[in-house]
């Protein structure tokens, strides 16, 4: 077995100051293994956030680079990776359950190479277990590793051996590596990868490791290059994106960023994560003053409760979180905002959760994802003391999504009889004649289509409001008809 060492949560926790080393051409592929994979098909599994659909790309990319081709069908792949998410335990119990499922097809095909990467792959008590109870797995990478995916399917090839590759280090920024992106009319660029921020429930820090910001002119550049393909958006990616720029001296912060990109005149831009914490006015002047920045942020709540949010880490309280609320909601017309809540943080009261359902009422949040708290081993929460039933916590999460449903449906509401812009995705799967696309807002759309195709952006009027979406009419002007 190759080099196994396995992320060590103590150590995270106390690292400094950090500027990541960049690591150009990052691939590097000799001639054999660019011809491994000829005549073989590939098939990428991924669960979780869009960091992990980019890094899906980024696999998909290398396997190409070796002559592999994708196939939607299992029973014809000759390697299935698990690209995993490790943010609460029933994303972790479905891998465990799909690697088992797996196990089938490496009985009928015995060369079928398994590999599980992402998230899980960095925690030690997952790549110990998955060792021992799943022989079939053959290669496991973790979030660093992704530049030596050649290297390892040589090793299991060549010379019949597991792949381990799971570095715990602080992390490098890898440029060039090669990508197939899912679309051809949005695109995800990341920005940054890791988060410093060691809020107390959350795994990422970890597994991702420390924050590390590409340079502003790689991020210019990669999406001038979307831009000139025909690219109608861009999604700025990262965990904390406000916090963008902080470890690199002479780069400039996320606000700088974002009026940047908008100069490149790609048609939408839209970001994700931001953290109440380190949101600043000049971000908020870049959204209002730049109509290709979308009106849309997802502000991640938490919790309504002071003491909750101090024990979280979330270092803000719910006043501050409002402010920067209403400043938006007054800086940027018609702008949309969303959250992420959890319900049963260890200890939470009948009155903590009754705060978080005020500031609910007081946000009416567009839209929202809500959580039971999942204790995550080697996290601070996870040792909290926790006296609250499950039963408690499901009913609270019920209640709380009654009323974000009805806020997001109210919110929907003041959309009919509008017309909006949409940027076109393509036909539903059930309903040919149906096509779909975001507003501005990033609210979804079904409408009838009269002449269109994907990557367009045109004007659909809006006829009924329902909790998760919108339905209209595609207008056309006179002399298009
Ligand atoms: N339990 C429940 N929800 C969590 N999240 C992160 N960690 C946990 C956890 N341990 C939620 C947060 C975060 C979103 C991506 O997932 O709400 O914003
Ligand atoms: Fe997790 Fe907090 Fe970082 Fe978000 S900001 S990834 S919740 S630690």
């Amino acid at each position: 077995m190759s080099e196994f060492r396995l992320p060590d949560m103590t150590r995270a926790r106390l690292r400094g100051k950090y500027q990541a080393p960049i690591v150009r051409d990052a691939l590097n592929i000799t001639p054999s293994q660019k011809e491994l994979g000829a005549g073989l098909f590939y098939h990428v599994i991924t669960y979780g956030c869009q960091a992990n659909v980019r890094d899906g790309e980024v696999i998909s990319g290398i396997l190409e680079e070796m002559s592999y081709r994708h196939t939607d069908l299992l029973e014809e792949a000759d390697i299935i990776i698990l690209n995993t998410c490790a943010i609460r335990d029933n994303a972790e119990k479905r891998v465990m359950g799909e690697i088992g499922f797996l196990q089938n097809y490496k009985r009928m095909k015995p060369s079928l190479i398994i590999g599980l990467c992402g998230c899980m792959a960095q925690e030690e008590a997952v790549v110990n277990s998955v060792l021992s109870k799943y022989k079939t797995v053959d290669l496991i990478f973790g979030t660093h590793n992704l530049f030596e995916i050649p290297q390892m399917i040589e090793q299991i090839i060549t010379k019949n051996q597991k792949a381990v590759r799971v570095y715990s280090h602080q992390g490098s920024i890898y440029e060039g590596l090669p990508s197939v992106r899912s679309l051809n009319h949005k695109a995800s660029v990341n920005i940054m990868d890791g988060c410093d921020k060691f809020c107390t429930y959350c795994i990422v820090p970890y597994t991702r490791g420390q924050q590390r910001s590409r340079l502003m002119g790689d991020v210019l550049a990669e999406v001038q290059g979307l831009k000139d393909a025909g690219y109608k958006e861009v999604m700025l990616l990262g965990q904390n994106v406000n916090a963008y720029g902080k470890d690199i001296p002479d780069n400039g912060d996320f606000a700088t960023l974002l009026n940047e990109v908008a100069k490149t005149g790609i048609e939408r831009i839209r970001f994700t994560t931001s953290h109440p914490w380190d949101f600043t006015d000049g971000m908020i002047e870049a959204i209002a003053a730049n109509e290709n920045i979308m009106p849309f942020v997802h502000l991640p709540l938490q919790s309504g409760n002071n003491e909750i949010l101090k024990r979280m880490g979330r270092r803000y309280t719910i006043d501050e979180y409002f402010a920067i609320f209403d400043k938006l909601k007054a800086a940027v017309k018609d702008i949309a905002i969303s959250t992420d809540i959890i319900v049963g943080f260890p200890g939470e009261t009948d009155e903590q959760f009754a705060d978080t359902l005020k500031a609910v009422e007081y946000c009416k949040y567009d839209n929202a994802y809500s959580f039971i708290f999942s204790p995550r081993p080697g996290t601070p929460a996870a040792r909290m003391e926790d006296d609250i039933t499950m039963e408690v916590k499901k009913a609270r999460l019920l209640q709380l999504n009654e009323r974000l449903g009805y806020y997001s449906k109210l919110n929907n509401q003041k959309w009919v009889n509008r017309t909006v812009r949409v940027l076109v995705d393509g036909p539903s799967k059930n309903r040919p004649e149906i096509f779909s696309g975001y507003t501005p807002q990033q609210k979804l759309v079904n409408f009838e289509i009269k002449g269109a195709s994907v990557g367009d952006i045109i004007d659909v009027k809006i006829t009924q409001a329902r909790k998760n979406s919108l339905n209209g009419i595609q207008i056309v002007g006179e002399n298009d008809e």
